[in-house]
């Protein structure tokens, strides 16, 4: 039997046959946030916190593991391995407004391509749409390729704008993962 970790809200098996469970992040996570940090390369890093970090000090690991329920949410995606589990990504968004919420989403150089990230977009994607949420706010480096490819498959639909050598993407929540929906072009707001 494959063991999950407790409070899994979703489980699948990824492209190489792995078992994916994801579950929300807890204050006590710190550990696998630190040994997920250690398998990202440089530019995975540079690529989400938008800054070269070489590693993270307490009080950065405690503000990715202690998630205020008002206004953010973050989920783990873990690798079942010999009976083991081992943190391979995380999703997460604050919300900045009762409609707009900043995303990031980070997957360990290890298990890209393996439709993780897809996933915890899934998961962030549905949370955002229970609360009432409109809109995905992410601040990009232009060369973040795999990102824009990565978005682009998701079906993200929304405005990118370049400014102060960044790219600031809005994305409607609503469009997300409905390549196949038929609706009209939305009138999105400006940023
Ligand atoms: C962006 C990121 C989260 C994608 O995660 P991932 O688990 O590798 O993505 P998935 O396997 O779910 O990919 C889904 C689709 O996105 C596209 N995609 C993802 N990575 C790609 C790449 N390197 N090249 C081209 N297309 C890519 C593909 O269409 C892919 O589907 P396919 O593999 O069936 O062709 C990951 O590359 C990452 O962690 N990057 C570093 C951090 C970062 O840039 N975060 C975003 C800013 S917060």
């Amino acid at each position: 039997m494959i063991s999950e970790p407790k409070g899994t809200v979703f489980r699948r098996i990824a492209r190489n046959g792995v078992v994916i469970s994801l579950r929300p992040m807890r204050d006590e996570d710190g550990p696998q946030v630190v040994e997920l940090f250690r398998a990202l390369s440089h530019e995975s890093i540079y690529n989400r916190f938008l800054t070269p970090i070489v590693r993270l000090d307490a009080k950065q690991v405690r503000k990715l593991t202690h998630v205020d329920p008002g206004l953010e949410y973050a989920v783990a995606a873990w690798l079942s391995e010999a009976g083991c589990e081992r943190m391979v990504g995380v999703g997460r968004y604050h919300a900045m407004s009762t409609e707009v919420a900043e995303i990031g989403i980070v997957v360990g150089d290890p298990w890209h391509r393996l439709g993780i990230g897809k996933m915890l977009l899934r998961q962030l994607t549905e949370s955002a749409r229970a609360r009432g949420l409109l809109w995905f706010a992410s601040t990009i480096d232009p060369c973040n390729l795999r990102l824009l490819r990565f978005v682009e498959a998701c079906g993200f639909k929304g405005h990118l704008k370049y400014h102060d050598g960044l790219l600031h993407m809005r994305t409607s929540i609503a469009t997300l993962f409905l390549q196949d929906s038929q609706d009209p072009p939305l009138n999105l707001p400006k940023i």
